[in-house]
């Protein structure tokens, strides 16, 4: 039977789109078109770790065009086998170490205190708006990139136009191709200079089998730094919605309570939506829960439907921090940022960043004397990526 394609689909429903059809298909792996080709949606820790294992599936033939001329940019996570083992030692180094995790999350801190100084008995400030600058302020001071009035808003246009083809879109592949130019000279610049610690030059030094990066790929390489650094505001975002929703949750992180703030941190990323599924391409003929998967078929993990999976979180549209401090998380159940091993898979290297930059900053807007004025803090479903329509707005008195 033919099958229908489904693009258009994800288009209305966004987050919604593949766990309506795997309930329909009672959680088995659905079979469908995507993008014009065979593709099959999976889910769950077990479909995790197939979609890990390093022998199933290649990533350069299957991420689109749109997605990569805007979000990741031709890098590491457009590579395969040597070359990305290779090229994920770079982000490893970078970006797993404590210390670095540590100097990245006090400057986010600091700079988002001195930012709340300036809100205090003024009008309403954009909590979303105002996270965005902070990030990108404390990525371009950690990473020597300087900062312009137009960073911030240039990386979050390259997360907000992925998944769209409307003005979004065109605004998303027009701060890249701005920020690979400006990156790329800067790369050039620090290479003329002697190398220094901070990741524009480590990155403008670093070598490949005895080869310097060519400079529009560690200018992409360094975007994937601050970009998603910036994106952490999305769940900044979310925090605040959450510390709207369930105001109980706020006693502990004001409190300083570092086990309850991780939990909040791991609810946070599972309730919320963010990156709705991860696609990949089978290498070979492969099979998954009795379904048969050809070689060349689009594997699609459903990130979302995961974390909603009452068979994995018990109660899953209940915001409770607190399954997390009884509970050990394998490495396969909650994945916002990918699954497995950071340094032999795709698995995001800036885990460890995320976590520490968005405790700290829920703790501090947990602790900061706010209100909210009357607002729309729905979140639409169907918008990928997604975000409280108001950008939660804060009043902080003086
Ligand atoms: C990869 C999500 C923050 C750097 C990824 C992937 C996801 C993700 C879903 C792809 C996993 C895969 O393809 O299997 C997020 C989210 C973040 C975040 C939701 C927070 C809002 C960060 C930060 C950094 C970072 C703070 C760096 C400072 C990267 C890089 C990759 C990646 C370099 C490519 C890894 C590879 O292909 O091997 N991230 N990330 N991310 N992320 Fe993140």
């Amino acid at each position: 039977m033919a099958l229908l394609d489904q693009t258009l689909a994800f288009g209305t429903k966004g987050y919604a789109w593949l766990p309506d059809l795997r309930r329909r298909s009672h959680g088995r792996p659905v079979p469908m078109r995507f993008g014009g080709q065979p593709a099959v949606a999976i889910s769950g820790p077990d479909a995790a770790r197939f979609f890990y294992d390093r022998g199933h599936l290649e990533r350069h033939t299957a991420l689109p065009a749109p997605v990569v001329d805007t979000l990741f940019g031709r890098g590491v996570h457009t590579l395969d086998g040597e070359a990305h083992r290779t090229r994920k030692a770079l982000f490893v180094e970078l970006l797993m170490h404590e210390d670095g995790v540590d100097t990245l999350a006090s400057l986010a801190g600091k700079i988002f205190d001195e930012a709340a100084d300036g809100w205090r008995g003024g009008g309403p400030v954009s909590l979303f708006d105002e996270t965005t600058r902070v990030l990108a302020d404390a990525a371009a001071r950690w990473t020597g990139v300087p900062d312009d009035d137009g960073l911030a808003g240039d990386l979050v246009a390259m997360v907000d136009g992925f998944a769209t083809l409307g003005p979004r879109h065109l605004r998303a592949r027009i701060a890249r191709l701005r920020r690979e130019r400006q990156l790329a000279k800067l790369i050039d610049t620090a290479r003329r200079q002697e190398p220094t610690d901070n990741p524009v030059s480590r990155i403008a030094h670093h070598l490949e089998n005895g080869y310097l990066l060519d400079s529009r790929s560690a200018a992409v390489e360094l975007i994937n730094i601050i970009r998603p650094t910036t994106a952490v505001a999305w769940l900044v975002a979310f925090a605040g919605h959450a510390l709207d929703r369930w105001p109980g949750t706020r006693a502990r992180l004001r409190a300083g309570d570092e086990d309850y703030t991780l939990a909040f941190v791991q609810e946070v990323r599972r309730f919320y939506p963010f990156a709705p599924f991860l696609g990949g391409r089978a290498r070979r003929d492969l099979h998954f829960q009795r379904t048969e998967i050809p070689k060349g078929t689009l594997v699609l993990l459903d990130v979302y439907g995961q974390h909603h999976d009452p068979r994995v979180w018990p109660e899953p549209y209940e915001f409770r921090p607190e399954r997390f401090l009884d509970r050990p998380v394998g490495e396969f159940e909650l994945i916002p940022q990918g699954g497995g091993d950071p340094r032999a898979g795709h698995r995001c290297p800036g885990e460890k960043i995320t976590v520490a930059v968005l405790g700290t900053l829920a703790q501090r807007l947990a602790k900061l004397d706010y209100y909210m004025p009357p607002q729309n803090t729905g979140i639409d479903l169907s918008r990928v990526p997604a975000r409280p329509r108001s950008g939660i707005e804060i009043v902080v008195p003086q």
